[in-house]
């Protein structure tokens, strides 16, 4: 089976985590560091902020649902995108917090909408950059008008899961936006372009009122001490996200390429995804599984006549383009 629906990297894990990983099982029989210390010394080294304006989680999930908690009473109210990614409504809900889902732009965050939508008992807004399932980015000049633009008391939650696959054309210094703004929270992930999805684990960058609210929330072991060991070394492994990035940005331009000659119509993303118009998605779907090909469906959210394809490797992004030629209706 082809699995391309979890944007995950198709590279698999480094090596050099892989054997730090193996290596940090001779203490797995203690406790991990609840600090994450080694790892957080390297993160803030390479983000230029101190170790206490970090907090770890088992996945970025872990950092979405602790923001929900620690800045949202129920009742109050959180803000986020339609087609936003699928944890901010679930964040929501665990939180017994109160979702205001604001319609989307061309598939993308409306932020003069979202700005609009925060009322007086907003506490978080969740923004995806670029936002999964739809892969739709905003320039970083409009993220910075729509953080000042935001009262101090609302936490903005800035969600850059996919942000390791950018072109440097579309970079912007967000480290710089957490040290000027308070209420702004970063979440990471190592589950993408640095492929330890299975290991659960990425962080979160704010001001340290905010990382102390997180911290005390955060559950004492959350990230266990294979996935801290591989963390540092994917980190530091430049190569391995060097090759990634290539990859990524090859095969989606493959994919994009490959959609526009079978007349299927895309959104352009800027993850390790696409999402691609098929028809009826659930039958497309049935059909690609029946040729060996996973995709992911998005009925959840709200969009039945697409599919969401993960960037694979150059014969795997191939092999769906082979069977949707063969199963998908032209338009
Ligand atoms: C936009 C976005 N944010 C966060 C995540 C969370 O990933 P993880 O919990 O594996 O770090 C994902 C995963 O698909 C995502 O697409």
């Amino acid at each position: 089976m082809i699995v391309l629906a979890n944007n995950e990297n198709p590279l698999g894990m480094p090596e050099s985590a892989r054997r730090a990983a193996a290596a940090a099982l001779q203490g797995a029989g203690n406790y991990p560091d609840s600090n994450g210390t080694a790892l957080k010394h390297a993160l803030a080294a390479r983000l230029d902020v101190p170790m206490e304006w970090l907090t770890l989680g088992s996945g970025s999930s872990e950092i979405l649902t602790l923001a929900a908690q620690v800045c949202a009473k129920p009742g109050e109210a959180v803000v986020y995108s339609q087609y936003g990614f699928v944890v901010y409504g679930q964040a929501a809900a665990h939180a017994h917090a109160r979702s205001i889902v604001v319609p989307a732009h061309d598939f993308g965050h409306d932020l003069a909408a979202m700005r609009a939508a925060i009322g007086p008992d907003t506490r978080l807004v969740f923004v995806a950059n670029p936002n999964n399932p739809t892969g739709t980015f905003l320039e970083g000049e409009a993220l910075l008008d729509f953080l000042q633009s935001v009262p101090p008391e609302v936490t903005v939650l800035l969600d850059e899961a996919y942000t390791e696959y950018l072109a440097p054309g579309q970079r912007y210094d967000s480290m710089g936006w957490v040290r000027r703004f308070p209420n702004l929270l970063v979440a990471r992930t190592f589950s993408k372009a640095y492929g330890l999805a299975g290991l659960r684990i990425g962080y979160g960058v704010s001001q340290p009122a905010l990382t102390a609210r997180l911290n005390a929330q955060r559950p004492r072991y959350n990230v266990g001490t294979p996935a801290q060991a591989a963390a540092v070394a994917a980190l530091a492994d430049e190569a391995f996200l060097a090759r990634s990035y290539q990859l990524n940005a090859a095969g989606r331009a493959q994919l994009a390429n490959g959609l526009h000659e079978l007349r299927l119509a895309s959104i352009p993303s800027s993850g390790n995804f696409l999402m691609a118009q098929v028809g009826e998605g659930r039958t497309v779907h049935a059909r690609l599984l029946a040729a060996g090909i996973e995709v992911s469906l998005l009925d959840n959210y709200g969009l039945p006549h697409w599919l969401r394809i993960t960037v694979g490797l150059p014969e795997q992004n191939a092999a769906v383009l082979a069977a949707l030629r063969d199963h998908a209706p032209a338009r």
